[in-house]
């Protein structure tokens, strides 16, 4: 048993158990394909197993790693993009304080980790060197295929930077790899500088990876138990697997509901989450979704808001707007800190009606609230609640929307685990950079700017 539950109350409207049980085959059949590796994708699904399989061994070697980093640096960057950043992000940031960036080394018991080759911004790169004039620092550079333009070029910057900074044997001890086990550009360089190496199986795709060292390097140097997140990810794996009745399982009816409400036309899903530390679990999950099932011209679109500020934004569109819109809300049962509202004698605010109630109790009234004004106005909601936001029940977390995504994505007949679409870019970003190799497409491109 695992401390995530699924509530579809909210989507009743829409989502009925009639509609939900005949399911049942279908989804006998999807589970098959996952376990026995029989479905499309399937040299792909190494995830599966990862939390029971991982070793005590590896589990060792990344702490001692992230205490070497510990001790040497003050900042860490993590240097990667897509499914070799967002995963580890979402942990760091979900158990970290909003302010650790002003806290300091020892406030926060472990370095402050920063990210570098998620985007291509000069500005970004420029001020993140001249901080690094200032620091001490070391680098974990994440890339499967080793060959990503955008964090290969950032990782370029920062080798350099390291290098001048602490020459190349000092750069070597606060460089950490990881990436393919013999293919790609930073397998060939980290073997030639001696860099200490972690391996991302070849079995498991990018945005399925944060339980590989992908995700758990960063997120140990970030001080976080990574014992304690893959044990929760490995009680959830036991689960899913062992709970073989359709409708008691949380992954299959999750993917189940979410396939209905596409159905009749729901074709944007919002992930909301009324914590704004879960606000790059948001970003990890639209990953995972959106890479997973938008092709073959379908797929429900990912979006993501933060509660209750985007009310105050996008509430609006929500409530009234377009109807193709379904919601996920993420529920934290309990915060992890305690603040009550104080009595103020003069009641001048007229907010006394609150006092003695804590600012958790609020923003739960909140999210009741703007569920039941949601379904009202046609948005179905469903429900993903945690009893607390701690590394064991991510670890559940991250595992339940993986399972459910490889569900989901079989329900809507598509390969839930490649990912042919983001090359499109990188083809003409190449053409029009003159890369070797594509110099017929450098001319195609070059007469439609
Ligand atoms: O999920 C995916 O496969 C992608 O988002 C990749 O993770 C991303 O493109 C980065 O790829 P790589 O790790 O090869 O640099």
């Amino acid at each position: 048993m695992t401390g995530l539950k699924i509530n579809l109350a909210k989507a009743s409207n829409f989502v009925s158990d009639n509609e939900i049980a005949l399911f049942k085959s279908e989804i006998e059949l999807h589970r098959s394909k996952i376990y026995n590796k029989t479905g499309a994708g399937n040299d792909f699904l190494g995830w599966v197993d990862l939390p029971s399989a991982i070793t005590n061994d590896l589990l060792a070697q990344i702490e001692g790693d992230a205490r070497k980093m510990q001790e040497q640096s003050e900042l860490v960057v993590v240097c990667g993009i897509g499914g070799s950043y967002l995963g580890a992000r979402a942990v760091i940031d979900a158990l970290a304080s909003p302010f650790s960036a002003l806290q300091t080394k020892q406030e926060r018991k472990a370095p402050l980790v920063i990210y570098a080759g998620h985007q291509l911004d000069e500005d970004y790169m420029v001020h993140l060197l001249e901080l690094l004039n200032k620091k001490d620092y070391s680098v974990i550079v994440i890339s499967k295929s080793g060959t990503t333009t955008e964090p290969a070029v950032a990782f370029r910057l920062l080798k350099s930077h390291l290098e001048k900074k602490y020459g190349e044997v000092g750069a070597a001890e606060r460089i950490f790899a990881v990436t393919d086990a013999s293919k790609g550009a930073l397998k060939k360089l980290a073997t030639a500088k001696g860099y200490s190496t972690y391996v991302i199986p070849d079995d498991v795709g990018g945005r399925f990876s944060v339980l590989t060292p992908v995700g758990l390097l960063p997120v140990a140097v970030a001080g976080v138990d990574i014992r304690q997140l893959v044990a929760g990810a490995k009680a959830m794996e036991e689960f899913l697997k062992k709970e073989d009745r359709f409708d008691h399982n949380p992954a299959a009816l999750y993917a189940i509901a979410r396939n209905i409400l596409y159905r009749k036309g729901k074709t944007t899903e919002i992930l909301a989450s009324y914590n704004p530390s879960l606000s790059f679990v948001v970003e990890w999950w639209k990953q995972l979704y959106g890479e997973s099932e938008g092709k073959d011209q379908k797929g429900i679109f990912p979006a993501g808001v933060g509660f209750t500020t985007d009310l105050h934004s996008i509430g609006q569109y929500i409530q009234d707007g377009l109807r193709n819109l379904f919601e996920t809300v993420l529920t934290i049962e309990t915060s992890r800190q305690e603040l009550e509202i104080p009595v103020d004698p003069d009641d001048l605010d007229g907010l006394n009606f609150l006092a003695g109630k804590r600012i958790g109790e609020v923003n739960r009234m909140a999210s009741l609230g703007t569920m039941i004004a949601h379904v009202d106005g046609e948005v179905p909601n469903l429900e993903v609640i945690i009893p607390s936001l701690d590394a064991c029940h991510l670890g559940e977390l991250i595992y339940f929307f993986e399972m459910a995504c490889a569900i989901s994505g079989y329900i809507l007949e598509v390969n839930p685990f490649d990912q042919p679409g983001v090359e499109a870019y990188k083809k003409n970003m190449f053409a029009l950079l003159e890369k070797p190799g594509f110099e017929k497409e450098t001319q195609e491109i070059r007469k439609r700017l």
